[in-house]
């Protein structure tokens, strides 16, 4: 496995390679980012993994600083799965000067939800994610399901760029109780993480409900399933059932019409801001 850090360093090390596989990452690695590598190798080409914590998607008050950075075990786990290549740029290596030119996504899909609670977070993604595919050239590129926006904004600017990358989407790995691996999880204390399962077993709940044929308005469910969290203190900033296809709320004939759904939730235990997701 090779581990470079400057553009042209990584140019060289993929000269002639085709049908590259694509896994980017901001580090912190688990489960959840070796399944992706784990679909990536599956393509048969050459694996590369990036690890860069990408400042552009950070707000000012939120943890860019104290977001874990543990380049020595990650680069142990992907020697793991089967890597190839490691593209960990530098920020002067990704950005040796101020980044303006920046991919902004639509505010029908990049404003709502994460993007509501998060101002400007897409374009961040968007940005370092088109120059990390310039920068690798990936014939493939696979993200999480655990983002389910992030994933959607992604593939859609593939598409509206024409992009020639095909996009996999990975299922979400998850602890044996239910909660979603995530870099932040390490932020919990032992109480909260105890709790922390709270948000994906109220997820669970709505997709049980709705798979039954629950009847209630969703505006009603999602209320009641906020107020719950609420009540067992946390500080839930959306929970919100969503057509698959762009994350707009369905209109009650496409509920009654079968038409895909996803329940979207994202709240605060303590100083942690988990998000997860279930498709119905
Ligand atoms: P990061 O949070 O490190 O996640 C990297 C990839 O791993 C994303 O595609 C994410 O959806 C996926 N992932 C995270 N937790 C997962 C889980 N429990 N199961 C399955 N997949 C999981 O997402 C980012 O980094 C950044 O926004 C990035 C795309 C790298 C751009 O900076």
């Amino acid at each position: 496995m090779r581990i470079v850090h400057t553009i042209p360093e990584l140019r060289q090390a993929l000269a002639g390679a085709t049908a590259t596989a694509f896994v980017p990452t901001m580090g912190n690695l688990h489960e959840g980012h070796l399944s992706l590598l784990k679909l990536a190798r599956e393509r048969g080409g050459p694996v590369v993994a990036s690890i860069f914590v990408n400042r552009l998607q950070f707000a000012p008050h939120e943890d860019f600083d104290s977001y874990p950075r543990t380049f020595e075990r990650d680069c142990d786990l992907l020697r793991s799965v089967g890597c190839n290549v490691v593209f960990a740029p530098r920020e002067e290596d990704l950005y040796p000067e101020p980044q303006v030119y920046r991919v902004q996504p639509p505010a029908e899909l990049a404003d709502i939800l994460e993007g509501a609670f998060r101002r400007g977070f897409f374009n961040g993604v968007c940005t370092v994610v088109l120059k990390l595919f310039n920068c690798v050239q990936p014939r493939v590129a696979v993200f999480g399901k655990k983002d389910y926006q992030q994933l959607l904004v992604i593939r859609r600017m593939v598409q509206q760029l024409a992009l020639p990358v095909e996009i996999v989407a990975g299922e979400t790995a998850r602890a044996p109780d239910g909660l979603a691996l995530s870099s932040r999880n390490s932020y919990l204390s032992e109480a909260e993480r105890a709790e922390a399962v709270r948000l994906s077993m109220t997820l669970r709940d709505i997709q049980r409900r709705l798979r039954n044929g629950e009847t209630a308005e969703l505006a009603a469910l999602e209320q009641a399933a906020m107020e719950e969290l609420r009540a067992r203190g946390w500080t839930p900033d959306y929970v919100a059932i969503r057509r698959q296809r762009d994350l707009l709320p369905p209109t009650p004939q496409e509920r009654a019409a079968g038409e895909p759904l996803v329940v979207l939730g994202a709240a605060r235990l303590g100083r942690t801001r988990l998000i997860d997701n279930l498709e119905i």
